[in-house]
């Protein structure tokens, strides 16, 4: 079930350091939003209060899934991820796991514990979910481009497709809302053009995605809609062209220079 997301008023501070103040983001049901910003502005920080890893000084956020509003923001992570908020870091965690698809079914778990205890007891039901579980993990190997990679070893992924294994595992919980954070980090263009192919892939199949990227084109390539942050402050909030063409969004990644080009 797509869900989407309310954001408003949200502040957090580290020892009197503002990381972000009063910012409002809407995240449309299966829409891909993108939240952008310069290296350090609080993208990584928003994230982390809407998947429960930091507390926020002030503000909501709120899910919203089929007409109902929840608010979610101070919940302990595990909570908000049981209501179907995947994330994937930038740093894409590998669990050392043996194969490419044991990392990927990880992410089934949360969707089947409840099945666990009856694979335990040998129960027939749950030997099909678990049957179902890896063909679909197996799918979404697929999905990723991954496909001829689910018997491999993890580490011999490449940094690339160690982002993309990481989209598969967050998607095999079946999430109504995908955040994504820095997926482009250190990635080389021909690898982010298949990020991008992936995530309007996701789009088209109804996922709500909320992409967190510093990288313009990947954002005006995939998103709707954008937020950006400057120094913890939204500086300017609509479609890509029309964000990136304010004389905020010119200074926070070129300089005063290229915004009194723009302005001429
Ligand atoms: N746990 C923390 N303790 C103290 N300061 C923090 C903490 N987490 C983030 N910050 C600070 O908050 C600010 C925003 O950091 P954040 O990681 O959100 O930036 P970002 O927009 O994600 O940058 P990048 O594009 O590099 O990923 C930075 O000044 C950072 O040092
Ligand atoms: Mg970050």
């Amino acid at each position: 079930m797509t869900a989407g997301l309310e954001i408003s008023g949200i502040s957090k501070a580290f020892d009197g350091e503002r990381a972000l103040e009063d910012v409002a983001l809407t995240v449309p049901a299966g829409s891909v939003t993108g939240l952008m910003g310069p290296n350090g502005s609080g993208k990584s920080v928003l994230v982390d209060i809407i998947t429960g890893q930091t507390r926020p000084d002030a503000g909501r956020v709120q899910l919203l899934t089929e007409g109902d509003r929840q608010e979610i923001g101070g919940l302990p992570a595990e909570t908000i991820a049981g209501l179907g908020v995947a994330r994937c870091w930038a740093d894409v965690r590998l669990l050392g796991m043996a194969s490419v698809l044991d990392e990927v079914l990880v992410g089934a778990y949360t969707l089947r514990q409840a099945s666990i205890l009856g694979s335990m007891l040998g129960l027939g039901a749950a030997r099909r979910d678990q049957r179902e579980s890896l063909e679909n993990c197996r799918q979404l190997l697929n999905l990723v481009g991954l496909g001829a990679r689910t018997q491999s070893r993890p580490d011999a992924l490449s940094h690339g497709e160690r982002a993309r294994v990481g989209i598969a595992r967050a998607l095999a919980s079946d999430p109504g809302l995908l955040i994504l954070d820095g997926p482009a980090n250190g990635l080389a263009a021909e690898e982010v053009a298949l990020l991008t192919d992936l995530i309007l892939g996701l789009k088209a199949a109804g996922v709500t995605v909320l992409l967190a990227e510093r990288n313009m084109k990947m954002i005006a390539d995939c998103c709707d809609s954008v937020v950006v942050l400057n120094a913890g402050r939204r500086i300017a909030a609509g479609s890509p062209a029309d964000c990136f063409a304010t004389a905020a969004v010119q200074r926070a990644y070129f300089g005063a220079t290229a915004a009194g080009i723009a302005a001429c």
